[in-house]
C-alpha cells in the first residue's frame, strides 16, 4: 500500500532519498555524534527534506524540516509511522508488555486519555508553594555560596525530588541517586542505543534498578493504603494508573505497573534537567536578560504568596528564556519512528519497516524562521514577533500523536524552578567569555562539566 503525502504528485515517480556523503566505513557517525542538530541542518540544506544517513553501521532515512514536523500531525503521518520498536528494549528490561511512548494507534489514545490529567499542569494545582519549598530546601542544602556548582547533575537531583512530590506527595529522597543512575543507563542503552547492551550487567545499574523497582512497589502499597480516603481532587497520576489496573487489567496489567508508575522519571528527568541547565547558561551569558529576569522574579515573589493562575502570565521573560533554550538546545533533535507501509514524502519514497528520524528541530536553526538563528534572543516570543508560531517552525515538545504529554506540567515546573533560582541565588558563569560545553549522550544538552559560581544569596 502506498500513501502519498505533501508535495508528491500522484503521477510523478517517487525518488529514493539521497545518501549523505560520509567517511568510508563509519559514514556519518562522527558528525552526527558531535552535533546531531547541526548535522541535520547541513543535510537539509544540501539534500532537501528527505535523505539517508549511515550511522553506526546502519542506514537510516531522515525526514527533516518544517514539512517533516507538520507531517507528524497529519492523518497520513499518523497512519504511516509507529514508535513501538524504539521502546521494546525498555519494555523487555522491565518485564512489561508495553509503554505509553511505544504504543501506537487506538491503544495509544486510550493510554493517553487515562494519563492525560495526571501529566497535565492540573497535577500541580494547589502545590506550587510546596514545589517552591522543595526548591528552597535544595538550594539551602546543596547550593552553597562561595562554591562552583556542576549544573546538570544539580538539576537532575532537583527534578527527581520535584517529580516525586508531584507523583507521590513526597520527595523520594532515599531513591534520588538510584532513579538518576537507572534513567541514565536506560536512556543511553535501551532508548537512544548509544551504549552497548552488556553495560546492563553493570552491578551499579542492577542495584539502582532494584531500588527503582522497590520504589514502584512502595507507590503501589501507598495507593492501596490511601485510595479510600482520597477526594477526587486529591487523585493524581498514580491513582489514575492504579484505578485502570483494578478496573481494566487488559489495558493496565500487573506486569506494566512498575514501568508505568516510574515512567514520569524517565520522561522528566533528563528533559527538564537539560533544559533548565541550558536556560541558566543562556541567561547568565546575557546580562541584559538576567537584569530583566531579576526585575520580573523580584516582583513576582515580593509578597507572602502568589496566585497559581498568574505563574505563566507574570513570568513571561523567564518563560521566554526557557523557550529560547529549548530552541537552541532541543532535547529531542529528532523523533524516532518506523514506517508502517510504503509512503511518499515530498516526492521521496519511504519503504515499509524503514527506521526513520523525523528531524523536527531543523527549523529551529533556520534563518527563514528565526532570523539570526544562533543568537539567544528572547524577543522572538513576543506577541509582535511570535517567530515560533510559524507553521512547523518550533517543536521542542515533539509533534503528532506522541507530543509530550507532560508539556503543560513541564512548563510550569520549569518556569517556577528557574524563577526561584534567579530570585534566590546570585550566580555567574565561570568567566564571562565561557562558551557552553555540550554533550550528546544520553540526550543532547549541556555537558556535565558546565558549572556556575554561586556568589551568594540574593534573598
Ligand atoms: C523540557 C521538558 C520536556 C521536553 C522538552 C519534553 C519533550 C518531549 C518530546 C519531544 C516527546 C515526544 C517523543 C516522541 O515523539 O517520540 C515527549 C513525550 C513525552 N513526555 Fe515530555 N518533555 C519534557 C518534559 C516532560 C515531563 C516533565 C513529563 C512528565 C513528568 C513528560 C512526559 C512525557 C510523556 C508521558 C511523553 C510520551 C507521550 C506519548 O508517547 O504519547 N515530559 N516529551
Amino acid at each position: 500500500m502506498t500513501a502519498t503525502a505533501l508535495a508528491s504528485s500522484p503521477v510523478a515517480p517517487l525518488k529514493e532519498p539521497p545518501l549523505v556523503r560520509g567517511l568510508p566505513i563509519i559514514g556519518n557517525t562522527l558528525e552526527m555524534a558531535k552535533d546531531p542538530a547541526k548535522f541535520f541542518v547541513r543535510c537539509y540544506r544540501e539534500y532537501g527534506p528527505a535523505f539517508r544517513v549511515r550511522v553506526m553501521g546502519r542506514t537510516q532515512t531522515v525526514l527533516a524540516g518544517a514539512e517533516a514536523a507538520n507531517f507528524l500531525g497529519t492523518r497520513e503521518g499518523k497512519d504511516a509511522l509507529r514508535s513501538k520498536e524504539f521502546w521494546d528494549g525498555l519494555v523487555k528490561e522491565y518485564g512489561a508488555t508495553r509503554t505509553l511512548t511505544g504504543t501506537d494507534g487506538e491503544d495509544h489514545k486510550k493510554l493517553r486519555d487515562i494519563m492525560r490529567h495526571g501529566f497535565s499542569r492540573e497535577a500541580l494545582r494547589g502545590r506550587h508553594a510546596e514545589l517552591v519549598g522543595i526548591t528552597n530546601r535544595i538550594f539551602e542544602r546543596d547550593w552553597k555560596p562561595g562554591t562552583d556548582k556542576p549544573v546538570l547533575e544539580a538539576m537532575q537531583y532537583l527534578v527527581v525530588e520535584q517529580l516525586g512530590l508531584i507523583l507521590t506527595g513526597s520527595a523520594p529522597l532515599e531513591y534520588v541517586k538510584d532513579i538518576r543512575t537507572t534513567i541514565l543507563y536506560i536512556l543511553n542503552i535501551l532508548v537512544t542505543r548509544q551504549r552497548p547492551q552488556f553495560l546492563l550487567h553493570n552491578p551499579k545499574y542492577k542495584k539502582s534498578k532494584a531500588k527503582v523497582f522497590e520504589l514502584g512497589q512502595s507507590m503501589i502499597r501507598q495507593y492501596y493504603a490511601s485510595k479510600d480516603s482520597k477526594s477526587p481532587e486529591e487523585k493524581n497520576l498514580i491513582d489514575a494508573i492504579m484505578e485502570t489496573h483494578e478496573n481494566r487489567p487488559d489495558i493496565m496489567p500487573q506486569s506494566d505497573l512498575i514501568l508505568t508508575l516510574t515512567g514520569p522519571y524517565v520522561a522528566g528527568l533528563d528533559t527538564v534537567a537539560n533544559t533548565t541547565a541550558a536556560t541558566l547558561y543562556g541567561v547568565l551569558k546575557h546580562p541584559e536578560v538576567l537584569r530583566q529576569i531579576h526585575a520580573e522574579v523580584d516582583a513576582f515573589f515580593s509578597g507572602d504568596s502568589f496566585a497559581e493562575e498568574e505563574v505563566m502570565k507574570k513570568l513571561v521573560v523567564t518563560n521566554a528564556a526557557i523557550m529560547e533554550a529549548m530552541r537552541l538546545w532541543p532535547i529531542a533533535v529528532a523523533q524516532m519512528r518506523v514506517a508502517n507501509h510504503d509512503f511518499g514524502f515530498a516526492g521521496y519514497q519511504v519503504h515499509k519497516d524503514e527506521m526513520i528520524y523525523i528531524a523536527t528541530s531543523v527549523p529551529h536553526f533556520m534563518q527563514e524562521f528565526f532570523p539570526d538563528p544562533e543568537k539567544f534572543d528572547i524577543g522572538r516570543y513576543s506577541k509582535e514577533r511570535s517567530e515560533h508560531t510559524q507553521s512547523g517552525a518550533y517543536s521542542p515538545f515533539g509533534r503528532g500523536p506522541h507530543t509530550c504529554l507532560g508539556k503543560t506540567l513541564a512548563e510550569v515546573l520549569m518556569v517556577l524552578t528557574m524563577a526561584r533560582i534567579f530570585w534566590k541565588l546570585d550566580l555567574a558563569l565561570e568567566s564571562p567569555d565561557y562558551e557552553l560545553a555540550t554533550k550528546t549522550t544520553p540526550t543532547p544538552g549541556p555537558a556535565t562539566s558546565f558549572k556556575v559560581k554561586i556568589r551568594g544569596y540574593r534573598h
